[in-house]
């Protein structure tokens, strides 16, 4: 193998060599012309920091609280489908990571391992992505699952209603497996003549017609808080606060929806103004650097996911690869804590 990566890009390309075609281009792409794509990173690197001097950072505490429970830092693992394809432990092997760096991660509703199996992999903090479909008995059978092997909250994805177009899985013809979750409720090996199955999946089986007045269902069947997730607008946030959310993920879907939504960097502020602080905005969509966690936690996030580099980290080395790229991360950002000034996630008194 060429040299130990440096920083977290550098898993892409071990993911590349590891993957067939097929699933790296699954895993990299975006939506369309991928503008969105190229933004979500490029916007973060517009952000320039600025640094006090002359701070006390001999001791740095990055932990912090997301509904009430404590990790080591501010950097949770976002949902993303199908861990399988990058390595035959899948989701148990990130759930495993997750465990040992002390964080979250939110597991897909299209994962490859079962709730079960991610839940007794390892006994760590866990939330659970839902999509809800057409058939609502079906999510909620899966809600309750969820419920029963100790998830301790749903995100519902609100960005999906159908998917969006990612070319290269178009091309490629992109099968995706029977996903477990779902084994005896539906088959999700869909037969398709031209393109992504996953496009003619999701046709199948999401619910399009999905509305606000649906979260007062998904509340009516769980008692388990209920973060939504693919809000880019200040009115679309005053809205699921209005209806009790318990908090909020600003999310383009890293780009894989609607490509030419603003890179979500470059919207947090708005969200987190209009949420006033009633609920809490976590963050995701091109982070690559302890400095992109400095940058949106000083923007008002309580933490950010990380989506693509996790995955690029399980399929260079399984478990460990994982770990390492949520280690990268912490390292990265507990030494802009420090070369900033910033010893602590809260604003010190007098440090203004
Ligand atoms: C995703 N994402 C996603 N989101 C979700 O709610 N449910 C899902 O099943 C998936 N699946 C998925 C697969 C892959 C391969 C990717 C790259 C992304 C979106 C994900 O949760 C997150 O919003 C983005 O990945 C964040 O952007 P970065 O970190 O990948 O730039």
């Amino acid at each position: 193998m060429a040299s130990e990566p440096v920083n977290v890009n550098e898993f892409q390309e071990l993911a590349r060599q590891a993957l067939p075609k097929m699933y790296y281009d699954f895993y990299t792409g975006g939506a369309e012309d991928q503008h969105t794509l190229k933004e979500n990173v490029a916007a973060f690197r517009r952000i320039m920091l600025r640094p006090r001097v002359l701070v006390d950072v001999s001791r740095i505490d990055m932990s912090t609280t997301i509904l009430g429970y404590k990790i080591s830092a501010p950097i949770m693992i976002a949902p993303t489908a199908m861990h399988q394809l990058a390595h035959p432990e899948g989701e148990v092997a990130t759930a495993r990571a997750a465990a040992a760096c002390n964080t979250i991660m939110i597991l897909s509703n299209m994962s490859t391992c079962t709730v079960e199996e991610v839940a007794s992999s390892c006994n760590a903090v866990r939330f659970f992505q839902l999509y809800i479909l057409k058939r609502r008995d079906i999510s909620a059978q899966i809600v309750h699952r969820v419920e029963k092997n100790g998830y301790k909250a749903i995100v519902l994805t609100v960005d999906t209603p159908r998917l969006g177009r990612r070319e290269a899985d178009i091309k490629n013809r992109m099968v995706a497996p029977q996903l477990r979750n779902f084994e005896g409720l539906l088959s999700t090996e869909v037969d398709t003549d031209e393109g992504s199955n996953l496009e003619a999946l999701a046709e199948g089986i999401f619910d399009t017609s999905l509305s606000w007045e649906d979260i007062g269902w998904l509340k009516s069947i769980t008692n388990l808080p209920i973060l939504i997730k693919g809000v880019l607008t200040q009115e679309n946030a005053r809205k699921a606060v209005e209806v009790g959310v318990a908090g909020i993920v600003v999310s383009n879907h890293g780009a894989r929806q609607l490509d030419y939504t603003p890179a979500t960097i470059s919207v947090l502020e708005e969200v987190v103004h209009a949420v006033g602080g009633r609920v809490p905005v976590l963050f995701d969509g091109g982070v690559r650097r302890g400095t992109d966690v400095f940058k949106a936690l000083a923007l008002g996030a309580q933490a950010v996911l990380v989506g693509r580099p996790v995955v690029y980290g399980l399929a260079a080395n399984g478990e460990r690869g994982v770990r390492r790229v949520i280690e990268m991360l912490k390292d990265e950002f507990e030494l802009t804590m420090a070369l900033s000034g910033c010893p602590v996630l809260r604003i010190l008194p007098g440090a203004m």
